[in-house]
């Protein structure tokens, strides 16, 4: 399989292609900083230079021709700069179904947030701004049309993975390692039979391929 992945050279997107070369698939990525290609190239990634915020649709969708499946799992983050957090979180999002179109392609893993997550708390305005662009970045894949998977998970933090996990249709919000949230996306991969869905991914005990496998049944 042929994977193009946005966000590689972050904590989930890094994990989801180590794991995808070390089970023999061609693993493909934008990069925006100089500095990061030699580390990539090590890993055996081919790198593309770009920048989600300002790539035209057109380039992208030449960056990631002839590639299977396109996972989303970039994200300007929780920062107060709503303009990237719209340009990246949810303008990337747009981007990439417009490309996946221009490149005659259909598949499409998007890494998304929980739209429950934290609502107990009160959070200042970028948070709830970040909340709004990945909504319409799901709204925005789920009105496509192409072979689309959305993967929500919890809050995500760096302790090894357990290669245990609750995946739904629905579920609390707690948290999940981003090695369980890779190793989930690949399994998800893995498996081309589950697309349009919605999923919903935190902690919890079923082992990843039998978590995948209920869904695949369900
Ligand atoms: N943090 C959480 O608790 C949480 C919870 C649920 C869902 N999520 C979502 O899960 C996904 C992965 O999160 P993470 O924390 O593992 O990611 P991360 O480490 O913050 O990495 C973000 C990635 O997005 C890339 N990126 C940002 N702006 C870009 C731009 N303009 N052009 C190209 N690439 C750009 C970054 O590239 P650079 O390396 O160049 O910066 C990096 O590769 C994100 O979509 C996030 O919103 C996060």
């Amino acid at each position: 399989m042929k994977v193009f992945i946005l966000g590689i050279t972050g904590r989930t997107g890094n994990r989801i292609a180590q794991l995808l070369i070390s089970q023999g698939h061609a693993v493909s990525g934008l990069y925006r900083r100089a500095s990061d290609v030699s580390r990539l190239q090590d890993m055996g990634i081919h790198a593309v230079s770009g920048d989600i915020a300002t790539i035209r649709e057109h380039d992208l969708a030449k960056a990631i021709a002839g590639t299977d499946v396109l996972v989303f799992t970039a994200g300007a983050g929780e920062q107060d700069d709503e303009s990237m957090i719209d340009a990246v979180d949810y303008g990337g999002v747009k981007k990439s179904v417009a490309a996946l179109r221009l490149a005659g392609l259909s598949r499409l893993l998007l890494v998304s947030v929980f739209p429950e997550a934290a609502r107990e708390k009160c959070f200042g305005g970028s948070f709830e701004h970040y909340m709004s662009a990945k909504k319409k970045a799901d709204v925005e894949v789920a009105n496509s049309g192409l072979d689309w998977v959305i993967l929500r998970p919890s809050s995500l933090k760096d302790d090894p993975g357990t290669g245990r996990v609750s995946l739904g249709l629905a579920n609390f919000h707690t948290e999940i390692t981003r090695d369980d949230l890779a190793s989930t996306v690949v399994a998800l991969l893995n498996t081309p039979r589950i697309t349009k869905k919605i999923l919903e991914l935190t902690e919890g005990d079923d082992p990843i391929a039998s978590a995948v496998s209920a869904i695949q049944l369900a």
